[in-house]
């Protein structure tokens, strides 16, 4: 074991020389013979230098002996990037420092914008039930331009790890559970940071995160290892990253969790065979945040030097706040441990993106506060996170025409835990909270409900709600309306980083106060805030309508009565499935059949099933309702047969057989009945997000190719095989509307 890595390390090596590094002067124009040039004149001290971030968080505070030292560190020429330093005076003056050092090479500037820089968004994993792919796009366009205005020249997002836990609280910043979806939204979301070339002054670098398997931590606990086979690591973790990768992502993002035993921080299948080496990944690897020096913690490396050099020839390029490459490499390279020149290929990545961004011809040219002014006081970016907010609101129930709320009501209660909230609706990884510029749901219900409806208020109790000291005010205020709104769920931090949560339920005795509300007559319309998903039996049983709002951005409550009232018609589907009871985790729609499948709910004697619980989620991986309904007629196939270089067609008519308009996003899945490896019983192959008027129909048609067939065969060949496949199209996963058959023939 110990030899492995130094093994890798000369195989890296060699495999540089044969120029297998960043694009070769001839492909990158002049970028790869400055970086050349620059390259040649740095000392060892410098290369790592350019290797090495750290968090400014202290240099919004005192000037302590800290900033002191770290200062002369930048003036030094230590340090090659800062995270966490934002705004046009913060980022000058440290770029100024940097231009000191001997080579004068400009900082990087990184910051976690995951979902808005001022102008707050619905959190990823709610945005991406928007299934909008343009609007995904823009408002990743609009966290840019905001971003890039202050000064941030790169943002670490998105995250694309797919999650099928919600005991995961980081489920919250992805796109959910399937790898199609999060393929797709993977490649929008960089488009959106990253514009049409790096180097525009309204776009930063995208960071494609966490690489990789992260999602998939045992247990649902953040951190934790995992183990996985190559097989699904190919065919579901993996496939989101190159669809970032293929959009162009500047920056990849290595993840805490060790995969089979290797930390992927020092992990060179990942990193150098798959990343750089088979994907030809030409920008740069960053760590996350200290996962260096955790690679002691974990047991595979024996002090921080040894760590530096196993994340080093492992392909971790830029050290992320462990001080394991400014402390160790240099020594590491000088005892022969480490190649100089997978430092050099290092640097040049580093190097070549400072290049792209202009930063060499204008080191300030990012912060400009006429351009900061402009994009934070932009109205159109607020209206945009109305739009897409209303859009990412899924409708999970709607009995008894519950909803949309009518306008003219005499009065309206708003109750719960979060009818009031602010900071709550904006989520977790904000950059800056602008709470008090937000609407409460108590305010947007008051701003639509109309001059003749009295809106009343009462909390009942806290998130928490560990007592029910508070529901006797609420049962009051809900008695004397004509309509009970119930706002439940987490708080802004039960959801993210280190937020895993063992029961994922209403917090305390929110259920017992929507169990009070009924018990006088008063059954609410349930609107829950929540990063993940939760579990809510009773509610869902009960109650006659639930909006799952997620935690909707700084215009989220505003979307939210938008829905209520009809302004807004929801669209929006499910990216994760929603178990019934956590012990149906991890749950996910693409299931495979097993030998013994459950046909009858009522018939699982020596089935794959539970003998206390459906096999079935709550809500199903693409459910969500609409205020209309939408007809799915006349599946046809431009061919029954095709081979496997050909394609066909698949068409049929959607029609709008309700009273208003709407959109409706249809999902394609496939099966394949047999095949080398088991496949599962659906998979989402393709979605189109209509929109109709009432009354109006529309044809819709999906291209079929080999790669909409393929997968990855045992021995991780992509393969479509000959044979029968099953189509099916729906309005949700457990929704198939149509299906059909086809047949891939040999040749
Ligand atoms: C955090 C997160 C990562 C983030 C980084 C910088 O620990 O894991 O997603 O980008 O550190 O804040």
């Amino acid at each position: 074991m110990k030899h492995g890595w130094r093994l890798a390390a000369a195989a890296a090596a060699a495999a540089l020389a044969l120029g297998a590094g960043p694009a070769g002067a001839a492909e990158a124009g002049d970028v790869a013979q400055r970086v050349e040039a620059l390259l040649r004149q740095m000392t060892l001290e410098e290369k790592v230098g350019q290797l090495n971030q750290l968090s400014g968080k202290e240099f919004t505070g005192p000037a302590t002996d800290k900033v002191r030292s770290m200062e002369t560190e930048i003036r030094s020429g230590r340090v090659g990037s800062m995270l966490n330093i934002k705004g046009v005076p913060d980022t000058r003056r440290l770029q100024a420092l940097a231009l000191q050092s001997r080579l004068k090479i400009p900082l990087l500037f990184g910051l976690d914008v995951i979902h808005g820089y001022q102008t707050v968004f619905p959190v990823p994993l709610g945005e991406s039930a928007s299934w909008d792919m343009e609007e995904i796009e823009e408002s990743s366009r609009i966290a840019a331009r905001e971003a890039a205005g202050s000064g941030i020249h790169w943002t670490f997002a998105p995250m694309v790890d797919v999650g099928r836990d919600p005991r995961w609280g980081r489920v919250m910043e992805g796109a959910g559970e399937d790898s199609y979806l999060g393929a797709r939204i993977a490649a929008a979301r960089v488009r959106g940071f990253q514009g049409k070339q790096l180097g525009g002054v309204e776009s930063v670098m995208a960071t494609a995160k966490h690489f990789a398997t992260y999602g998939a931590a045992i247990a649902g606990r953040d951190y934790n290892a995992v183990d996985m086979s190559e097989h699904l690591l190919h065919e579901t973790y993996l496939p989101p990253f190159k669809a970032a990768l293929d959009a162009g992502a500047a920056t990849f993002m290595n993840a805490f969790n060790t995969l089979n035993g290797i930390p992927a921080t020092a992990h060179s299948g990942l990193q150098r065979d798959i990343l750089k080496g088979a994907w030809g990944f030409k920008g740069f690897v960053v760590s996350d945040w200290g996962s260096v020096r955790e690679m002691v913690v974990h047991g595979y490396a024996a002090d921080l030097p040894d760590a530096a050099a196993k994340a080093l020839v492992a392909g971790s390029d830029m050290d992320m706040e462990s001080n394991a490459y400014s402390t160790g490499l240099a020594a590491q390279v000088r005892a022969g441990k480490v190649p100089e020149a997978l430092v050099d290929d290092a640097v040049r990545r580093v190097l070549a993106k400072k290049f792209e961004l202009g930063l060499f011809d204008d080191p300030y040219r990012f912060s400009n506060a006429e351009r900061e002014r402009a994009a934070l006081n932009d109205p159109r970016h607020r209206q945009a996170a109305r739009r897409i907010a209303g859009k990412s609101i899924v409708l999970l129930k709607n009995e008894k025409a519950a909803l949309p709320l009518r306008r003219g009501l005499g009065s309206i209660a708003v109750i719960g835990p979060l009818a009031d909230a602010r900071r709550d609706l904006e989520g977790g990884w904000i950059v800056k909270s602008d709470a008090a510029n937000l609407a409460s749901l108590v305010d947007a219900v008051r701003e639509q409900a109309g001059p003749g409806t009295r809106v009343t208020y009462a909390p009942g109790c806290d998130v928490a709600c560990r007592d029910d000291r508070g529901f006797k005010a609420a049962l009051d205020a809900a008695s004397a309306a004509d309509a009970v709104v119930l706002a439940v769920g987490e708080s802004w931090d039960m959801s993210g980083e280190a937020k895993s949560r063992a029961d994922i339920g209403l917090p305390g005795r929110q259920s017992e106060l929507f169990d009070a509300l009924r018990a006088i007559g008063k059954t609410p319309v349930v609107v829950m805030m929540a990063g993940r998903p939760m579990t809510f039996e009773n509610v869902a049983e009960q109650a006659d309508a639930i909006l799952y709002a997620w935690f909707a951005g700084s215009e989220g409550a505003r979307a939210i009565a938008d829905v209520l009232f009809g302004a807004v018609n929801p669209s929006a589907k499910l990216p994760m499935s929603f178990p019934r009871n956590l012990g149906q985790v991890p749950i996910s729609y693409q299931q495979y059949e097993t030998g013994r499948p459950v046909r009858d709910e009522k018939n699982i004697v020596y089935k794959s099933a539970y003998i206390d619980s459906p096999n079935t989620p709550r809500y199903a991986f693409g459910h969500g309702l609409s205020y209309t309904r939408f007809a799915y007629r006349d599946l046809r196939l431009s061919a029954s047969a095709m081979a496997p270089n050909g394609k066909l067609t698949l068409s049929f008519t959607l029609a709008n057989t309700g009273k208003v308009a709407g959109a409706e996003v249809v999902q394609l899945y496939l099966r394949d009945p047999l095949a080398s490896v088991v496949r599962p019983v659906k998979e989402l192959k393709g979605f189109q997000r209509i929109e109709l008027q009432p009354g109006q129909q529309k044809t819709v048609s999906f291209s079929i190719d080999r790669d909409t067939l393929a997968f990855h065969n045992r021995k991780l060949e992509w393969v479509a095989e000959p044979g029968k496949f099953e189509l099916m199209v729906g309005s949700a996963s457990d929704d198939i509307r149509l299906r059909d058959s086809i047949t891939l023939t040999e040749r």
